[in-house]
Order: C-alpha cells, then structure tokens, then sequence
C-alpha cells in the first residue's frame, strides 16, 4: 500500500502537462531571439501566457513568469515595500499565518531594509482578524507600503477574506499568495482587486519549478533579479518554455474535481471524528479548500506520527517547516491558540485529484494503531 495525501505540499503532473512539456523540450529556440526559431517558441509561450491569465481573470500583459511561488512572492513583498519605501512609507502588513515565503522576506526586509512589520493575527478558526486590521489602517494608513495576506492557508485550507481587505486597503497596495487556492476555489484576480498575486504550477498538476506573479499593468516595482528584462523589465532570465507550457496545460486541464473532493475530505473529517472523538480539526468552522484536512490528536507527537504514518503506507505532511530534521511547531496552529505541544501533535491530511474513496478508508483503518503507538511513544 503506498497512499499519497501530501497534494498540499506538490500534485502528480498531469498527462496533458506532462506531454506538452515534452513535446516543447524538444523544440529549439530562445523566446527572445527574433529568428524564426526564436519567434515559434515566443508563440507558443504567449499562448500559454493567455491561457494562465485567462484561468486568472487577468490580462496576459499582467502575468509575469518566476521560477517558483516563493520567488513570486520575494518580488511583490519586496518591490512593493521598495516602491513604498520611496514614497516614505516603511510598514510591511502580513498576517500571522503566511507562508515562510512571505514571512522570511518580511523579516528579511525588517532587519536589512529598514521595514517596520505587524502581523494580523487570526481568529481560533484560522481567519484573519478584520477588526484588526481596519484599525491598523486607521490608525497607521499613511505608513503602509505593502499588505500581504494569502488566498487560503497551506496548512489548515482556511480561506481568506481578500476582497474584504482589498475594500479596507483602500489605496494601499495588496498581495495575495494564491498558490494553495488556484484552480481548487473560484479566484479571479480582476474581482479581488489586489494588485498582485502569486501562482505555482507544481501545486495544480504542472512541473516544479515554475510560477507566476500576477501584477497589475500599471504598477512599476524594482526588481530583484537584474538581466535580460524578460519579463516587464521587473524578472529577468531566459523564459522556461518548456515548464510555462507544461503550467498553461495543467491550469487548462480542468482535472480537479472539486465536489468529489470535498466529499473525500468530509468523508474523512467525519470518520476521524468516529474512530479518535478527542482529536480536533483544525479551522473546521470556516471555509476552506477542498483539500486539506488539519487535525490535533493530543498526546502524540507529529514526527513519531509522521513516520508511523509512513511505516503504514501513508504519506502526509505535519505542515510544519521542518529545521534541522526536527519539525517546529506550526506558526499557524500557534497563531490559532494552539500550545506548543498540541501544536507540535497535528498532521495535514491532503487529497488531491488522484484520491480515492479507498485511499480515505485505508487511512481511517490504520489512524486508530497509529495514535495508539504514537501515544505510547510519547508516554515514555
Ligand atoms: C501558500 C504557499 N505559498 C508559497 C509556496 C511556495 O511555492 P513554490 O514551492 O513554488 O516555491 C507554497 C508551497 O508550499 C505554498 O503552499
């Protein structure tokens, strides 16, 4: 038995990605040269480029190709603190729950670039506070260079109420971090009206490797990659036709079954709660991604879990980083309420569109044993 619920940290590619990936590797020529062999591949990237920013709702002037969400997500925290810090204005809003990709850089731009950052904190649920948030714009608008809150939490799926912060912002530029949300969620960029928004292919059935950031048309930011200009002038670097194609197929292929599995995960929160009463789901009391399935089970410990898991057949995730070999716990449980240890007693459970019914009850059928010597092994 070998079961795969680890869809939140990357997917299996999709065939139809996959294939195009493959048929464009064999093709020669730089985007950027203006030889015919040059300007067929430039044709064949544009067209990928359309069909992100059509799965997007944006224009395809607005989307600019990066290695990685991470990399995406350095160039909107950084060039639009840089813009704003131009502008007098030094305040890096993120909220407690992001993404080492959001949260190192913010740190990074506090102890090297002079930033002030405040974190939102969350509700128990998972959900960014509001309230918070509207005072801190009232109080402190005028200082504000950026705010960064994401789409939906890779740990627990909780979804983010982003139009909601994009009104509150008002004028204040807004990021989004939506490489958990696409394809799995609606998001249409041009509704949300942030004025950027980070992509990765490898979480949708696409290669690794390959993202986007989302930019409105009209915003200039500095780059942190200087070269070429490739990308608007803001990322340089020869363009990855083969991956771009291979994320345009991917995004275009519709292989997500969101009903089903919203189904599989009910199916399961439903069966944890049979068979362990005491283990609590977290974020199980607002919206959430289809996917994603964070539960505490007190008494254990999620690297003993993690293992006992995988000695089991079962691969998950304990959604934590993981520093030195040993998992911290989560920054988003704590943020939730949890204590270090009841953190530091979860895993992520994430179904993908290649999970099965099978695959959920196989899970069930071996947590109970699992929970037990992990209890055992904890008691030591
Ligand atoms: C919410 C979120 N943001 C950013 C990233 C980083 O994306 P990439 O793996 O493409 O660098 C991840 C990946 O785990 C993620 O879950």
């Amino acid at each position: 038995m070998s079961i795969y619920l680890d869809h939140a940290a990357t997917t299996p590619m999709v065939d139809v990605a996959m294939n195009a990936m493959v048929t464009q590797l064999a093709e020669l020529g730089n985007p950027s040269s203006l030889h015919s062999h040059g300007r067929a591949t430039r044709k064949t990237l544009e067209d990928a480029r359309e069909v992100i920013a059509k799965e997007v709702d944006c224009l395809p002037t607005e989307v600019i190709f990066t290695a990685s969400g991470t990399e995406a997500n350095n160039i909107a925290l950084k060039g639009l603190y840089w813009a704003g810090r131009a502008a007098g204005k030094k305040l890096v809003v993120i909220s407690a729950i992001e993404h080492h990709a959001i949260l190192d850089p913010a740190h990074w731009l506090l102890t090297h670039e002079g930033a002030e950052v405040i974190q939102v904190p969350v509700t128990p649920d998972g959900v960014i506070d509001l309230v918070f948030l509207k005072e801190l714009i009232d109080n402190r608008g005028q200082e504000i260079a950026v705010i960064s809150i994401m789409h939906a939490n890779n740990e627990t799926g909780v979804i983010q109420p982003i139009a909601e912060v994009v009104r509150i912002a008002g004028q204040i530029p807004v990021h989004t971090d939506a490489v958990q949300s696409f394809k799995k969620t609606p998001l249409s960029f041009s509704t949300l009206g942030v004025i950027a928004l980070t992509l990765s292919a490898h979480k949708i059935g696409g290669p690794l490797g390959i993202g986007a950031l989302i930019l409105r048309r009209t915003v200039e930011i500095p780059s942190l990659l200087h070269g070429g200009g490739q990308e608007r002038e803001i990322r340089s670097g020869t363009l990855n036709a083969p991956s771009i194609i291979g994320f345009a197929a991917a995004a275009a292929s519709e292989h997500y079954p969101v009903d089903e599995i919203t189904d599989l995960r009910d199916r399961f929160i439903a069966g944890v709660r049979e068979v362990l009463p005491d283990a609590i789901v977290n974020g199980a009391g607002a919206d959430r991604l289809p996917g994603i399935v964070n539960v505490t089970f007190p008494h254990t410990q999620s690297d003993t879990l993690l293992l006992l898991m995988d000695g089991a057949g079962v691969s998950c995730s304990t959604g934590s980083a993981c520093s030195a070999g040993v998992h911290e716990a989560s920054h988003v449980l704590l943020a939730m309420g949890h204590t270090e240890v009841t953190a530091q007693s979860s895993l992520r459970f994430s179904f993908g569109a290649t999970s099965t019914t099978a695959d959920c009850d196989f899970v069930l059928s071996v947590l109970p044993d699992v929970i037990t010597r992990g209890r055992a092994a904890n008691s030591v």
